[in-house]
C-alpha cells in the first residue's frame, strides 16, 4: 500500500531532501576519494621513482584533491546545514527540545558523526591540501627541501586519521534513522569493529590487492 508511505511535500520536506541529496553525492565524492588515497594510490605510490613521480604526482594529486577538498565542504556545509534547517527551521525543537539535536537519539547519533566529520573536514582542509600544495610544487620541480619528510608525514598521519574516523561516522549517519538507541557501548563497538576494518583493509588487503596481476 503505497499511501502509507505518502507524507506532506511542503518546503521544508523539499529542502530538507534536497540537502540529503547533495550530502549523499558530496559524501560519496569526498570519501571515495579518501579511499582512493589511502586503499590505491599509498601503495601505487611506492612503486614510482623520481622520475615517475615527477611525471605522475603533478598530472594526478591537483585533479584528484580538488574533488577530495571540495566533496569535504559540500559534505560539510549539507550535513550541518540539514541538521540546523531540520531542528530550528522545520521545527521547534532546538538543541534541547523534543526530538532536538541533543535530546533525540537521531540528533545524538549526528551530533557525534558530525564532530567526526568537522575533525576530517578541518584535516583536509588545513593539513592535507596545506601540505600537499607544497609537495606537488616540490615534486613538480624536482626539489626536496628539508622539511618535505616531516610534511609527507604529517599529510599522510591526518588522511589515515580520516580513514579511521570515517567508518565509525558512517555507522553514526546511518544509525541517526535506523538504529534504536544510542548508547557509549554501541558508540565504542562501532569504533572498534570500524577501525579494525580500516586496519585490515590499509595493512592487510591494500598492500597486496591487484598487485600481481598477469
Ligand atoms: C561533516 C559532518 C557531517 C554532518 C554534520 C552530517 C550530517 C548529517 C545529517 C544531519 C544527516 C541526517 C539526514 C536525515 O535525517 O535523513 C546525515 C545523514 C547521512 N550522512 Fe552525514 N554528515 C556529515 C558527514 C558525512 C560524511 C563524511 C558522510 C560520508 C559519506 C555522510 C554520509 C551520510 C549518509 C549516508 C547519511 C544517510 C543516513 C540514512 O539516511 O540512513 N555524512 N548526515
Amino acid at each position: 500500500m503505497l499511501d502509507a508511505y505518502a507524507g506532506t511535500l511542503d518546503v521544508h520536506t523539499i529542502h530538507l531532501f534536497a540537502l540529503r541529496w547533495i550530502h549523499f553525492i558530496a559524501g560519496v565524492i569526498w570519501i571515495g576519494h579518501l579511499y582512493f588515497f589511502n586503499f590505491v594510490n599509498a601503495n601505487f605510490a611506492k612503486t614510482l621513482d623520481a622520475d615517475g613521480k615527477r611525471k605522475v604526482v603533478p598530472q594526478l594529486m591537483p585533479r584528484a584533491l580538488f574533488w577530495f577538498r571540495w566533496g569535504a565542504m559540500f559534505t560539510f556545509l549539507s550535513g550541518w546545514g540539514y541538521a540546523f534547517w531540520k531542528v530550528f527551521l522545520a521545527t521547534d525543537a532546538g538543541l534541547f527540545g523534543v526530538g532536538g539535536l541533543l535530546n533525540s537519539v537521531w540528533g545524538l547519533w549526528i551530533t557525534l558523526g558530525g564532530v567526526l566529520g568537522t575533525i576530517m573536514w578541518f584535516n583536509v582542509w588545513f593539513i592535507i591540501w596545506p601540505a600537499q600544495q607544497k609537495l606537488i610544487r616540490w615534486t613538480k620541480n624536482g626539489e626536496t627541501p628539508a622539511e618535505a619528510a616531516a610534511l609527507t608525514k604529517r599529510a599522510f598521519m591526518a588522511s589515515r586519521l580520516n580513514t579511521y574516523l570515517s567508518v565509525p561516522l558512517l555507522f553514526c549517519m546511518g544509525a541517526a534513522s535506523h538504529f534504536p538507541s544510542f548508547s557509549l557501548p554501541t558508540v565504542i563497538l562501532a569504533f572498534v569493529i570500524g577501525c579494525g576494518l580500516v586496519w585490515v583493509f590499509c595493512n592487510k588487503i591494500g598492500p597486496k590487492a591487484g598487485a600481481d596481476f598477469k
